[in-house]
């Protein structure tokens, strides 16, 4: 069982490792008495209650369930209401609780007006995992206004916490920061309109974590729009965390009989460090969130257009791409940016999703069917939420966008953004992308979203409903991406959002990967990608190898670059047209390797085992099953410094494995493996590895 109720107050959540326990005190009070380690005798917890009643005396340091602004709270809640009288908080009692298998509600009902607040807890039990969401329900005759509704709160006793999160921007997604937690309160919040680069939404808060040991309470959201995360040290008390959509510029006025629902949050704990915090996240996604066609199957090597062709895009010019892209081993040609109508730069053509007859006089198909013969699948780039002012959709609907009708409607990389609170806004761009798919033999897309949002009014809402546009607009995209998956579930789909600006669990439950980033350096890589893994399962992530067009303006050999993107889901961006066939064949036997690893990198237990940001050399350590890949990377030479020692993890102490290691074969235990570890020569600047082991019977 992994949910018990003990003593009717007492809610024991119990996943294979992990226990979170909630209590409902003498004051109706339902607040958190643990979470941590597992503890299966529950009559230990006899006496929490009155314990959590002492403390509910001094609400301001209770670990609630259900805080709300009011009353001797004087830390940031994560409710807030408004009746019409002007009452601003909610005072409950629990009306019932509720457990059917492994899931959990509790009701709580105001003690005076009609709102009630239902609590929602999923235990995914093997998988280490508990899932919480809210609904809040009007069901008396007046409206109430909803000023902010987080998905969850948790708190943990105690001081000498550090939080951590994502900072960046185009080109450099996936800083990582971590921060001790001392006093007020640390927000991450996106106000962007999508997750977009700034921030991630999801929690990590730790003691003294690294990879291996250390307690870590983590949790994600599982939502694309405006959030909010804050890690807030309530004096005297506890490290409180809160998360949830964004209360700024929020507003929903619940009419009677309306229930809003908060999206979902998926937490978890670890006592030994963000190894296990890392793969159980990638487990469970892999298991619970992700689209089913892909979760469990390794994605194809992809070739896409942009960095070889940019906006000049032409029939012929592709075709050359895709030939000499299947002579490399590639499955799946993708034409980027540039295909459409009028699209010749980015200032046109966004909205009009019909093929440009200039490029492709006779439509997509003749290269579809070159592509196909190939041997490969064919994607294309969109950007549904965009319309160009100089574009016929404009033109025909200057209506459609988000604007106020008395300021200039502000410009984000020459474009506006479609208002998809608008329910022919989005049947329109159902429609177009059905047509796309239903017409040709498309087998994957990549959605872009290249700005940030603004000016947030709309022609089908009314002013007193704007400040709930922000929620309704993520809502209309994954309507749309939800309906053309319906109609078209074997198409693979890629999000993407100037790079990595719609990496989360929300896009993730309707995309088949993301693409993190359009920094494409091998080494600006490394760091970004293994930021990116403690977050987001490596499969995820798409990874290519380009030109080097001068970014950080240094080149790195292709055997580097190659690992480097090897590391994670493999895709190719280079002129191939442009590329000497030396190179090329040294990239076709670098993705023979990859084929031949990328079960074990997609789908496999990851170890950081060694980290660029303080160590010598970066290691990246896959196992699936009896197999394993090893990657390591030396960024530039130390004078004298020529061996580095690695101890491997996650093998079998007593199994043998084989493997290649500078040109020799040798069989070492586990054991070895683990404890002594193997000695890697790396020499020069910018050189890598991979070694592929495997289990041997004996
Ligand atoms: C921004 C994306 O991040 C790029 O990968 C590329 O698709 C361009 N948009 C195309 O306009």
């Amino acid at each position: 069982m992994s949910i018990t109720v003990y003593q009717d107050k007492f809610f024991i959540l119990n996943t294979e490792k992990t226990s979170y326990v909630i209590c409902i005190d003498h004051h109706h009070l339902v607040s958190n008495v643990y979470w941590g380690k597992r503890i299966d005798r529950m009559e230990d917890f006899d006496g929490a209650d009155i314990l959590q009643t002492l403390k509910a005396n001094n609400v301001q340091t209770s670990i609630e369930e259900c805080s709300s602004f009011g009353g001797m709270r004087f830390k940031e809640t994560s409710m807030k209401v408004t009746f019409t009288d002007g009452v601003r908080d909610f005072r409950y009692k629990v009306k019932e609780h509720n457990v059917s298998d492994n899931k959990l509600i509790i009701v709580l009902e105001d003690i005076y007006y009609s709102l009630r607040v239902t609590l929602h807890y999923c235990v995914y039990e093997k998988e280490n995992i508990i899932e919480k969401w809210r609904e809040v329900e009007n069901f008396g005759n007046e409206n109430i206004i909803l000023e902010r509704f987080y998905s969850a709160e948790y708190g943990i006793e105690g001081t000498g916490f550090e939080t951590m999160n994502y900072s960046g921007h185009w080109g450099k997604e996936f800083q990582q920061s971590s921060e001790p937690i001392h006093s007020g309160k640390k927000v991450y919040e996106s106000l962007f309109g999508l997750t977009a680069h700034n921030a991630n939404p999801f929690f990590v808060v730790h003691k003294n974590a690294d990879e291996d040991t250390g307690e870590v309470y983590y949790g994600v959201l599982q939502y694309s729009g405006n959030f909010k995360t804050v890690v807030e040290a309530v004096p005297n008390g506890y490290v409180s965390i809160l998360i949830g959509i964004s209360d700024t510029d929020f507003e929903w006025i619940l009419k009677p009989g309306e229930i809003f629902k908060a999206p979902s949050v998926f937490s978890g704990y670890s006592n030994h460090g963000f190894t296990d915090m890392s793969n159980t996240l990638a487990l469970f996604a892999r298991k619970h969130i992700m689209p089913k066609n892909w979760a469990e199957k390794p994605l194809p090597v992809l070739y896409n257009s942009w960095y070889s062709t940019f906006f000049d895009v032409q029939c012929s010019d592709q075709i050359k791409l895709a030939e000499k892209a299947a002579k490399l081993g590639v499955e799946l040609f993708v034409i980027d940016d540039g295909w459409f109508e009028g699209r010749n730069n980015d200032k046109a053509g966004l909205g009009d999703w019909y093929v440009d007859r200039e490029k492709f006089p006779d439509g997509l198909a003749p290269l579809i069917k070159r592509v196909n013969e190939l041997g490969m699948e064919f994607g294309v780039w969109i950007e549904p939420e965009m319309v160009n002012a100089n574009s016929n959709l404009y033109k025909k609907h200057p209506d459609w966008i988000y604007r106020y009708h008395s300021r200039e409607v502000l410009m984000g990389r020459n474009q506006y953004m479609l208002d998809l609170t608008n329910p022919e806004v989005v049947e329109y761009l159902i429609g177009c992308f059905d047509t796309l798919l239903s017409e040709n033999n498309i087998a994957y897309i990549k959605w872009d979203m290249n700005r940030y949002a603004s000016e947030i009014a709309s022609s089908v809402q009314k002013p007193e409903d704007y400040k709930t546009i922000w929620y309704k607009n993520t809502q209309g995209v994954y309507k749309v991406i939800e309906t053309l998956r319906k109609r078209h579930p074997k198409v693979e789909f890629e999000a993407c959002a100037s790079g990595g600006g719609r990496v989360d669990y929300g896009s993730m439950t309707y995309f088949d990967e993301f693409w993190p980033s359009d920094n494409t350096d091998p080494l600006d890589r490394l760091f970004l990608q293994e930021n990116y893994s403690f977050i987001y399962p490596i499969k995820y992530m798409r990874a290519w190898l380009t030109d080097d067009f001068g970014m950080n303006n240094r080149s790195i050999p292709l055997k580097f670059s190659m690992h480097s993107a090897m590391c994670g889901s493999l895709g190719i961006g280079t002129n191939l047209n442009e590329t000497e066939e030396e190179k090329l064949l040294q990239i076709k036997k670098y993705i023979d390797e990859y084929k031949n690893v990328r079960e074990i990198v997609q789908l496999g237990y990851l170890y950081r085992l060694k980290s660029l940001k303080k160590d010598e050399i970066q290691a990246i350590q896959y196992v699936k099953e009896d197999n394993s890949a090893l990657f390591i990377f030396l960024d530039h030479e130390r004078y004298g410094k020529k061996f580095h020692r690695l101890k491997l993890k996650g093998l079998n102490s007593s199994s043998l494995y084989r493997y290649e290691l500078n040109g020799t074969e040798w069989t070492k235990s586990g054991a070895f493996l683990m404890n002594m570890g193997i000695e890697i020569k790396l020499l020069g600047d910018y050189d890598s590895l991979l070694v592929r082991l495997e289990k041997i019977e004996i």
